[in-house]
């Protein structure tokens, strides 16, 4: 009659993580990477850290970080999406290098005073933070072309590195945020002012592989061999299903091995998607694991990734419906294209009749998608394939609007 129901002696804690950054100990692979970010924060170099979204770059870069500054380093990370103008990323910046610099508000005031006084700096101590805030009275004057600001910031901490003796290296998230908003000129006047850094290391990370592919690898163009690059790809399936395996085995669970291919495939291997779908597949092991009787462990099987995939794409529908109703009706159309063709031959005559979209309106729908950040191309062998972002996305509009399958 009773149901003794299975006590937690398990760590309730969901062991799969999505959206946030990572710790240095939480990553699965990357050893490479990671010691070729750390060896460049190092030696003070230049680096182009180049990868989709969602494959882990800001997570790499924490963790490259955390190295770091334990061996004494001054690390400036700055995620450049977060700012609305680029003289407030410039002051960010700023008040970042003081804080670290110079220990009393005194020594700070003296030492932006030295380095920093063309910008008009304004200190304040901000008694929350309990640290010292710096504000530009240049930015001010500048309010259209905030860019000179920038540039003269980062002169303006190589000059504190070197006056303080201490290494400083400044990491630039999203990195293709402050070419987007400054065009040209801005390239053209970092790179000036970056190349005759010394005293301070820069990574600089993106997004937005091709247009940074293309800075740093055009001849014409002002990043050409300012640093070495490095792309980052997807993480090796065996080392992603250790992982997964080792987070379902250790709440107590038993793993079907085709489960967790079912869950690699479902999420195109793109870290974020395989985390947020084995978040869901562990949750609902917890529901059955409370329900069943003593003795029967739950096992994660091809089926139940199968259910954990559809409560995720209802928990998701309201965020992917707002995505999809603000598409105009031709990038609706492309986006469904690029599912249902799996990407390929999307600007072919054949895929254009298909779809019911022009070529050439194919064309422009496909680049706001890839502005918005929704797809991105791919070339594979040559051949040119338009990628989701979000592989789940994808899933989310075959449920919900019944696409057939590819
Ligand atoms: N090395 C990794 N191992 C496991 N999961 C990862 C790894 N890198 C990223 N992820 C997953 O992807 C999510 C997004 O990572 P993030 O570093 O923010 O990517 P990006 O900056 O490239 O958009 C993380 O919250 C995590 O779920
Ligand atoms: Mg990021």
């Amino acid at each position: 009659m009773t149901h003794r129901k299975r006590e937690a002696a398990r760590p309730l804690r969901n062991p799969f993580e999505y959206g946030r950054e990572l710790g240095r100990d939480e990553l699965v692979d990357r050893k490479d990477e990671l010691r070729q970010v750390v060896r460049s924060l190092e030696n003070m170099g230049k680096l182009f850290l180049i990868g989709p979204r969602r494959y882990g770059k800001t997570s790499l870069l924490a963790a490259a970080a955390s190295v770091a500054a334990d061996s004494g380093t001054t690390v400036l990370r700055y995620d450049a999406e977060r700012y609305e103008s680029l003289d407030l990323l410039a002051a960010a910046l700023l008040s970042g290098a003081t804080r670290f610099l110079a220990s009393t508000t005194e020594r700070a005031g003296a030492l932006l005073a030295r380095v920093a006084g063309a910008l008009r700096p304004e200190i304040a101590y901000d008694i929350k933070d309990q640290s010292v805030r710096v504000s530009l009275g240049a930015a001010k004057d500048a309010a259209e072309n905030a860019l000179p600001v920038l540039v003269d910031v980062l002169d303006a901490i190589e000059r504190m590195a070197e006056a303080t003796e201490r290494p400083v290296v400044v990491i630039l998230d999203e990195f293709q945020h402050i070419i987007k908003q400054g065009g040209e000129t801005a390239e053209r006047q970092i790179r000036a002012a970056v190349q005759t850094h010394r005293h301070v290391g820069y990574v600089f990370a993106g997004s937005a592989t091709r247009m940074l592919a293309d800075m740093t690898s055009d001849p014409g163009r002002a990043f050409y061999k300012l640093g070495a690059r490095l792309f980052l790809g997807l993480i090796p399936r065996d080392e992603f299903t250790v992982f997964l395996r080792g987070g379902f085995e250790q709440a107590g669970f038993t793993v079907d091995a085709a489960a967790l291919v079912r869950i690699l495939e479902l999420a195109h291997d793109v870290p974020y998607s395989v985390q947020r779908l084995a978040h869901e597949c562990w949750e609902g092991l917890r529901v059955d694991a409370s329900e069943a009787t003593a003795g029967d462990a739950p096992q994660l099987t091809v089926d139940h990734v199968e259910r954990a995939l559809v409560r995720m794409l209802q928990q998701e529908d309201a965020a992917y419906t707002q995505i999809w109703n603000s598409l105009k009706l031709q990038q609706k159309r492309a986006l469904k294209a690029a599912i249902v063709e799996d990407g390929r031959a999307l600007l072919s005559s054949d895929v254009s009749r298909r779809h019911r979209v022009p070529t050439g309106s194919m064309q422009k729908a496909l680049a706001a998608l890839d502005e918005r950040g929704i797809v991105r191309e791919e070339s594979v062998a040559g051949a040119v394939r338009y990628v989701l972002e979000d592989p789940l996305l994808g899933r989310w509009l075959r449920w919900s609007q019944q696409l057939a399958a590819p």
